[in-house]
């Protein structure tokens, strides 16, 4: 069970995006909670503004340091101390994340993300409140949120009961480090093309042997790095070359 608490100034949009299909199945069993907190609601200025002008002058505005410090607090004070938690700022300044970090905070209880807009956040208020800074990818996205929906995505799906199918999480792409064999379906035959013979044959170890070939092949073809990376983990270079 993890709880997701987004931090954002578009509460509707990460909502909407969230508690659809799989997920919002696994909220409504339980399995999994997200709330998202609309940062607007807890700023002091009376004319509801969150943001102002960057010291030293340059284009945009930043987010001020108040109103996410309280909206992050808010969600503290409600969960209790005593849970694990992660404060997570979404940002094209952090690590990369990969499959191994969704893993590993699938495994946490409170995961809250915090959502940047226009110049940024206040630096302050990121030092107090914020464990993990990371990027969705090297390319800059108009806010945040996109960036943490990709990321409570990923992460929910491997908290235990979300996926029914507890295999699938596992052989699937990146599950052991390999980009996935390819699959077919009925019929066998499809526009001249046949689903490879051994997969008709019924002999398991046989169709095993092949699909890790073919995820090995496909890996080495279009993910050098990750084939690089597989090799060298499962000392195989000495074996194939
Ligand atoms: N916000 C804007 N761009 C982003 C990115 N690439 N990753 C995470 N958060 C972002």
């Amino acid at each position: 069970m993890v709880d997701f608490h987004i931090l954002t100034l578009f509460p509707d949009m990460v909502m909407q995006g969230l508690h659809t299909s799989i997920l919002g199945r696994a909220v409504d069993r339980g399995d999994i909670a997200i709330e998202a907190v609309n940062i607007r609601d807890f700023t002091t200025d009376k004319h509801g503004k969150v943001d102002d002008y960057t010291y030293g002058g340059g284009a945009g505005m930043l987010m001020q340091a108040q109103p996410v410090f309280d909206a992050c607090q808010s969600v503290i004070d409600r969960i209790g101390q005593d849970r694990r938690r992660r404060v997570i700022y979404v940002t094209p300044q952090g690590k990369p994340f990969h499959q191994a970090m969704a893993k590993e905070l699938s495994m946490e209880e409170e995961l809250i993300f915090l959502c940047g807009h226009y110049e940024g956040i206040d630096e302050r208020v990121l030092e107090e409140i914020v464990t993990d800074e990371v990027s969705l990818g090297d390319y800059v996205l108009t806010g945040g949120e996109l960036a943490a929906m990709v990321m409570v995505d990923a992460i929910a799906r491997l908290v235990p009961g979300v996926l029914h199918n507890e295999e699938s999480a596992e052989t699937e792409s990146f599950g052991d480090g390999l980009l996935e064999y390819p699959q077919y379906s009925r019929p066998e035959i499809w526009h001249g093309k046949r689903v490879p013979e051994i997969l008709l044959s019924g002999d398991h170890a046989k169709v095993d042997a092949w699909r890790l070939e073919q995820a090995l092949l496909r890996t080495k073809e279009r993910r050098p790095d990750l084939y690089e990376k597989y090799m060298e983990a499962h000392d195989l270079y000495n074996q194939r070359g």
